[in-house]
């Protein structure tokens, strides 16, 4: 993490992110988890995730995505995400949904079962998934690869359990002045378009296509990237 460096006359002075620990966030997000999904839909978050997968079908990038999938919710927090995907895309998917926040998991939990989505949740940090390589037919995850002081490491362990040729489909806060205010609140971090795709390229996945989110506050806030998995 470098940190920024200004000389004054006989003085230094530096400035550096300070992330929070896995410890401190999971209490954050533990603390916040009976409202967050009221807040995500009062914020027009959930019609936004809908919106996406629309326009992620429309644009005829999921081609074999029907029924039966695995997929790997990462940062799955109250499911927002994945309970979208299902309506949208697949409601026979079998979601896997990982988050260090137990709360955040047991909300999830109780709204995939009131849909009838079939799931498994898992606590854990997404830099040690403890899942087998190339097990997953994607990886989804909304606002959370923001949360890693080392997103590599991160995105390099969600690439090693998707098969080849599967896509990783990421929403994150971008850096414009809604996403700077959510970064001060939340100690966060956000992507640009361009550090994002270098991010993901590095990691091994190509293709990778930007989408916005719909109008509104959303927008603001967030966009998404689509990138799939090298073949082998
Ligand atoms: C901003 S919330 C997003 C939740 C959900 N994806 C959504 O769109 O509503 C971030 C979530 O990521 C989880 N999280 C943060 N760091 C994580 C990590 N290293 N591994 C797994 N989950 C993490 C938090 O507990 C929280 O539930």
């Amino acid at each position: 993490m470098k940190a920024m460096e200004w000389t004054i006359g006989w003085w230094r002075v530096s400035l550096q992110r300070v992330y929070p620990t896995v410890a401190q966030l999971s209490q954050t997000y533990d603390k916040a988890a009976l409202q967050w999904h009221e807040h995500l839909s009062l914020l027009g978050y959930c019609h936004a995730y809908r919106q996406l997968w629309k326009s992620l079908k429309n644009a005829d990038l999921l081609p074999h995505w029907q029924d039966n999938l695995t997929i790997c919710d990462c940062g799955i927090g109250t499911a927002a995400f994945s309970l979208a995907f299902a309506q949208i895309i697949a409601p026979r998917t079998h979601i896997t949904g990982v988050d260090i926040s137990p709360q955040m998991l047991k909300i999830a939990h109780q709204k995939l079962s009131q849909a009838n989505v079939s799931h498994q949740i898992c606590q854990s940090d997404v830099r040690r998934l403890p899942f087998a390589d190339e097990c997953f037919d994607g990886v989804i995850s909304a606002h959370v690869l923001e949360h890693l002081p080392n997103p590599e490491q991160g995105l390099k362990e969600i690439v090693r359990v998707l098969r080849p040729e599967a896509p990783l489909i990421l929403a994150v806060t971008q850096p414009k002045l809604i996403g700077r205010l959510i970064q001060w609140h939340w100690g966060n971090r956000c992507f640009s378009p361009e550090e994002l795709s270098s991010l993901m390229s590095e990691a091994g996945l190509t293709n990778l296509q930007f989408f916005p989110f719909p109008i509104g506050l959303t927008r603001l806030t967030s966009f998404v990237c689509i990138g799939f998995k090298s073949s082998r």
